[in-house]
């Protein structure tokens, strides 16, 4: 016997939920793709992504995931030897340092504390010690979308800069644009990655690399470049055809278009305060649930809490058994742990497209598997979550 009908709900950390505006736009004939219209779109799709990031540096789409945009952000700057510092505070800031080791890259890790952010202190330090300036880049992602933590990259910056040293800061935004304020130009962030399926609200299959004045300087001399990644290859003020080095993708442009014209309806300023109330009953809701030996969050340092995941530890408790029952049963996705919280942890993803009765029917729905489960909760997640969204409501 399964309760699961109707429309499946997602809170896994991506794919999130697509609007239906936006599945509608990709399900158009195809266009002309060398005609005026759908270069028109493009080139507005190109500049408010570029608004949602805030930089105006150059922009290059990828068909791809975000390991490709990954790739084309070494390929375009490092050469054979070259040795990048991969923050880690989750797994995907390493991930992407791994991703480069066959490419020739060199790969050093630094670890945050289990729990908590990049300490910049540690960076700095890092940082002064390297005085041959081996290291070209420094890699971070904004929200590690496995661990759930907020990287505060303003003060990555300001470590750099204290230290004195050139290499590149290079950012992945992928669990955090379109969700979070993101400030690549007034940050100083050399190079940002974002990618369509999370807080950007459009299938997985395309993927973003911004590339700052140094991030293009380092291109020049780059022996990494592969012929399709290879920046110069794309010619933004050229055919459209190049833009994208091959025939581009138009279900994907339209899908964004229509993406980002929610967001901009809605207003940036208000979909960042609706990701922070979401995030906010998310938080309540766990800090209710939390007991000795069951469930607790992983991000011990609340200022590194990120507002698009949660991730849950739960100790006694098998995760996998909560996340199968809400899913066979209840027709609720949410994330696994993934990596080293495999089987010992699940996530929430408090991102895009969602609102208050969706995310206290997610808590609800977790509520009553763990009720079901007999797992001891400290406290009732729906009514914590319930008060902290009624303090974002106003009564008039
Ligand atoms: C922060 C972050 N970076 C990179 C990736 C990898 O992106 P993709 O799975 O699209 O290749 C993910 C995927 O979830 C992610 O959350």
């Amino acid at each position: 016997m399964t309760l699961k009908h109707g429309r499946a709900v997602v809170a896994s950390p991506g794919p999130s939920i697509m609007p239906d505006r936006v599945l509608a736009a990709m399900a158009r004939a195809m266009p002309n793709i060398y005609g005026d219209e759908l270069l028109e779109t493009s080139n507005s799709v190109f500049a408010d992504l570029s608004m949602v990031a805030g930089t105006e540096s150059n922009l290059y789409m990828t068909i791809s995931n975000g390991h490709g945009a990954w790739s084309m952000a070494v390929s375009n700057t490092m050469s054979p030897g070259d040795k990048v510092l991969a923050l880690e505070s989750g797994i995907f800031a390493v991930a992407w340092g791994e991703s480069a080791v066959p490419l020739g890259v060199e790969l050093e890790v630094l670890h945050a504390p289990a729990g908590h952010a990049t300490d910049p202190t540690a960076l700095e330090a890092r940082l002064k010690a390297d005085t041959a300036h081996e290291l070209k880049a420094i890699l971070v992602a904004h929200i590690d979308t496995a661990s759930s933590v907020q990287n505060n990259i303003v003060a990555i910056r300001r470590a750099i800069d204290a230290a004195g040293h050139p290499a590149l800061l290079m950012v992945d935004c992928i669990a955090s644009l379109g969700c979070v304020p993101y400030e690549m130009d007034e940050w100083g962030v050399d190079l940002t990655i974002g990618a369509s399926q999370k807080g950007m609200m459009t299938p997985p299959g395309i993927a973003f690399v911004w590339a700052g004045d140094r991030a293009m300087a380092a291109h020049e001399t780059a022996l990494l470049r592969t012929s399709h990644w290879d920046w110069a290859t794309r010619v933004m003020d050229g055919p459209h055809y190049v833009r994208f080095n091959g025939t581009p993708p138009v279900s994907h442009i339209a899908a964004l278009r229509e993406a980002l014209d929610i967001l901009l309806e809605e207003g940036l300023a208000n979909v960042y305060h609706r990701h922070e109330v979401l995030a906010g009953a998310v938080r309540a809701a766990v800090a209710a649930w939390s007991s000795p030996g069951g469930l607790e969050f992983y991000v011990a340092d609340e200022a590194a809490r990120s507002e698009a995941v949660t991730t849950i530890l739960t100790n006694d408790v098998d995760a996998d058994r909560l996340t199968d029952i809400c899913l066979q049963q209840a027709g609720l996705t949410l994330g696994k742990g993934i990596g080293d919280f495999a089987g010992r942890a699940f996530r929430i993803g408090h991102m895009g497209h969602l609102n208050p009765p969706m995310i206290l029917g997610i808590i609800g729905t977790v509520e009553s598997a763990l009720t079901a489960m007999h797992v001891p909760i400290g406290g009732s997640g729906v009514a914590a979550a319930s008060a902290h969204i009624a303090s974002a409501l106003k009564a008039g």
